[in-house]
């Protein structure tokens, strides 16, 4: 038919628009459009949300997908992850059963060290083959977009290593990636003698060399005791700050000394762990509306550590924030949002609305996707899930099962 012809208006033949995909009744589409149970997608996009029939008149599906009750939730995003591990260090948690603390193995040589052997032992394949089966349990568990840091490496050859494997396990598997170079995880042990030569070798070669091969947006450093202190966490943010890198910082796990403080400072993206967060952390943070707090409840759980991050008073001050799992083999083994959620609303007392909030668009803002992802509303990226869950009020309430049915990235089921 040519576009001039004339049409005939009857009420079955009206001219409807065309979408790739109709996903219709669902329990809920959570949304900003009230009582959606509906979602029109093309192009990988979101067209529409609202009540099927309305968008049955409206658009004409090439396919359409029957929710079949189940609650449509945004794709969840994960603001902290170390994948590109080698092996898991289960052996560490007997130590610990004993009564060994985190930063005490890793004095031993185990901890993250053990890691950094492992993955610099594993050729390139094998540590791809390893992130994408992580990343493979983490879109199980409802997880469409995370960030991914190395971290294992901490030599060029090996953070490059660890970062190509991230790409590649994302091109594999449909996980969008965020990539962090986290080269200033811990001072490797060849440069235990010297670790301040180790901070010239990040600034000077390995920082600069990442960035030109375009293999990571941002960078981590964990300002702790026994990792990096504040004069050195410093060096290395201004360094990548100099080279167009995010920011983002492990501070306040174990010992408050001005890394958040210092990363408000640096207008850092985020700010994780920060269960020993300081008053004048606090206030840093709540001052700068820039920088998110990344929540990380299962890890306390996972160390034995009493502590938690305080959430309530961030949320309070209006503080941006997220949760994440921190997957990775020391100190949080879980590739799982929902259980994570289910540790924000018992140990950081949030409510089912605000972890969910943690786990989707809050997340997304710290990673600069605000605009596309962590929400099913017009224009945003076709990322969702199909949860057993009657309704939002149950996301992080039961735990050790997976509410998690079917998977959607970009308007496409992951299989
Ligand atoms: O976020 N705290 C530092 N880094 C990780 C743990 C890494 C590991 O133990 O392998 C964390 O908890
Ligand atoms: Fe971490």
């Amino acid at each position: 038919m040519s576009d001039t012809a004339p049409r005939p208006e009857t009420a079955e033949n009206q001219i409807k628009q065309s979408c790739e995909l109709l996903l219709h009744s669902t329990a809920g589409i959570l949304g900003t459009v009230e009582g959606a149970d509906a979602l029109a997608i093309s192009d990988g996009k979101v067209l529409s949300a609202g009540l099927g029939s309305t968008l049955r008149a409206q658009y004409r599906a090439i396919e359409e997908v029957d929710g079949k009750g189940l609650l449509g939730l945004p794709g969840f995003v994960d603001g902290h992850t170390h994948p590109a591990f080698a092996v898991g260090r289960a052996q560490e948690f007997d130590w610990r059963a004993e009564g060994l603390e985190y930063l005490e193995i890793a004095a031993r040589g185990g901890g993250i060290h053990s890691s950094v052997r492992a993955v610099r032992e594993a050729s390139e394949e094998q540590l791809t083959a390893q992130v994408a089966a992580h990343f493979r349990r983490m879109q199980r568990h409802g997880t469409t977009a995370c960030e991914a840091k190395s971290g294992y490496g901490l030599s060029l050859e090996d953070e490059s290593k660890s970062l190509r494997a991230i790409h590649a396990a994302a091109d594999a598997t449909g996980m969008r990636v965020r990539a962090t170079c986290l080269a200033a995880h811990m001072v490797p042990q060849e440069f235990q003698e010297d670790p301040s030569y180790y901070l010239e070798i990040l600034c000077n070669e390995i920082l600069p060399s990442i960035c030109q091969q375009g293999l990571a947006e941002a960078v981590d450093v964990f300002i702790e005791r026994g990792a990096f202190d504040l004069e050195a966490g410093r060096r290395y943010l201004e360094a990548a700050q100099e080279l167009g890198l995010g920011l983002r910082v492990h501070a306040d796990q174990f010992h408050s000394f001005g890394a958040v403080e210092l990363a408000v400072e640096l207008s850092a993206e985020s700010v994780d762990h920060l269960e020993v967060l300081s008053d004048s952390g606090l206030e840093a943070l709540a001052l700068s509306r820039k920088t998110h707090a990344g929540l990380l409840p299962a890890v306390p759980h996972f160390l034995r550590q009493q502590a938690n991050a305080p959430a309530r008073r961030l949320l309070a001050a209006g503080v941006p924030y997220f949760i994440a799992t921190d997957f990775n083999p020391g100190s949080c083994y879980t590739p799982s949002l929902p259980e994570v959620a289910h540790f924000a609303r018992i140990r950081l007392n949030l409510s089912a609305a605000e972890a969910l909030h943690g786990v989707t668009h809050g997340a997304a803002t710290s990673l600069g996707w605000g605009e596309q992802k962590g929400r099913l509303d017009p224009g945003f990226d076709a990322d969702f899930v199909l949860c057993e869950l009657p309704d939002e009020a149950h996301f992080g309430y039961g735990f050790g099962e997976n509410p998690v049915r079917r998977v959607f990235v970009g308007g496409k089921e992951l299989s």
